[in-house]
């Protein structure tokens, strides 16, 4: 079976064992239950559940989703139950079912105060391992477009408040449309993360071509699918530049060879997101795909992750010169 002890897939980042490096990413699987009758959760590496704010959200006006010739735009305005309720009905379930998978929960707000409460009523819970910090949704109105991930400064002030909160692993998801990953790095290391999602969906919007208004009830949307797999890729190849923390790579994974261009870029973890709505049993095809590529190669894990990166591909004019390239296997 995929990801057993030994079979070279075994990753340990954060202090954590993923059996395996493919997880689900944030917004695809609920809280894992949703799942569980299609998916055996327990044979990947793990998940992150929908994002979490502090009080129960509606989401955005209908329609959240449309999909396009490219990839699939939504706009679900971070729909979730509030954090109290996760607490209670939520955490419970993933402490009872889930044994392998690691299981890292989403968290947003409004400010970074917000993100600390909802750190502070979730911390104490059981059934998870850390936090992946949603800096970066498109979609959050209040935010006026510009999610925290895009302003250094910002997001630091989260991670500033959110570390005191707890001691598990926190790891910041980032926005594809950032201008230069360097800053906003460096602000979130000196936080005190301890890795980086890379990436979010891309801020895009799709008009109906009849009315010449937009297809969702929000207007513009967060664009996912294959039209955000090199942008993505892009982005861990960046990133890997000036971090030495883990990577997590998301975006346009529908099979073994999205995930193993993620994965030589630089990425030690990949998420399948969009693809899980169409194949519910994506992340297992994704899975055998990146065995059949660890086992074609000797050196397990570890000779895939960073690849791109020892082939001398990063050595481009414009790569910062403290360039960290680190392999996390
Ligand atoms: O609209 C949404 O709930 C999307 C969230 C995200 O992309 O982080």
């Amino acid at each position: 079976m995929s990801g057993r002890r030994g079979s070279g897939l075994e990753n340990e980042l954060f202090g954590i064992t993923f059996a395996n490096p493919v997880l689900l990413a944030a917004g695809t699987c609920g809280f894992g239950e949703e799942l569980s009758d299609v998916v055996e959760l327990d044979r990947l590496g793990g998940f992150v559940t929908k994002s979490v704010t502090l009080e129960p959200r509606g989401g955005n006006p209908a329609p959240r989703v449309t999909e396009f010739r490219a990839g699939m735009l939504n706009s679900i305005g971070l729909a979730n139950p509030g954090a109290r309720d996760v607490l209670r009905t939520k955490l419970p379930w993933l402490r009872d079912r889930i044994r392998r998978a690691r299981v890292i929960i989403s968290v947003a707000g409004h400010s970074a105060s917000e993100y600390a409460e909802v750190i502070g009523i979730l911390d104490p819970g059981e059934g998870f391992e850390g936090f992946e910090v949603n800096l970066s949704c498109p979609n959050d109105t209040r935010l006026g477009g510009l999610p925290f991930a895009l302003d250094p400064d910002a997001a630091a002030r989260v991670i500033e408040a959110v570390r005191p909160r707890t001691q598990r692993p926190l790891i910041a998801k980032l926005a594809p449309n950032t201008p230069d990953f360097g800053p906003v790095i460096r602000r979130l290391e000196a936080a005190g993360v301890d890795g980086f999602t890379l990436v979010n969906t891309m801020p895009g919007l799709v008009l109906d071509p009849e009315s010449g208004r937009p297809v969702l009830g929000a207007g513009p949307g967060g664009v996912s699918g294959p039209a955000l797999r090199a942008i993505g890729v892009h982005a861990v190849w960046r990133a890997a530049e000036y971090t030495a923390l883990p990577l997590i790579g998301v975006g346009g994974i529908a099979e073994g060879e999205d995930a193993e261009q993620y994965l030589m870029a630089g990425a030690s973890l990949v998420q399948i997101g969009t693809a899980s709505f169409w194949d519910p049993r994506t992340a297992e095809r994704v899975l055998k795909g990146v065995e059949r590529a660890v086992t074609r190669r000797p050196g397990g894990l570890g000779t895939l992750v960073g690849l791109a990166r020892r082939s001398g591909a990063a050595q481009q004019p414009d790569a910062p010169a403290e360039a960290a390239v680190e392999n996390h296997v």
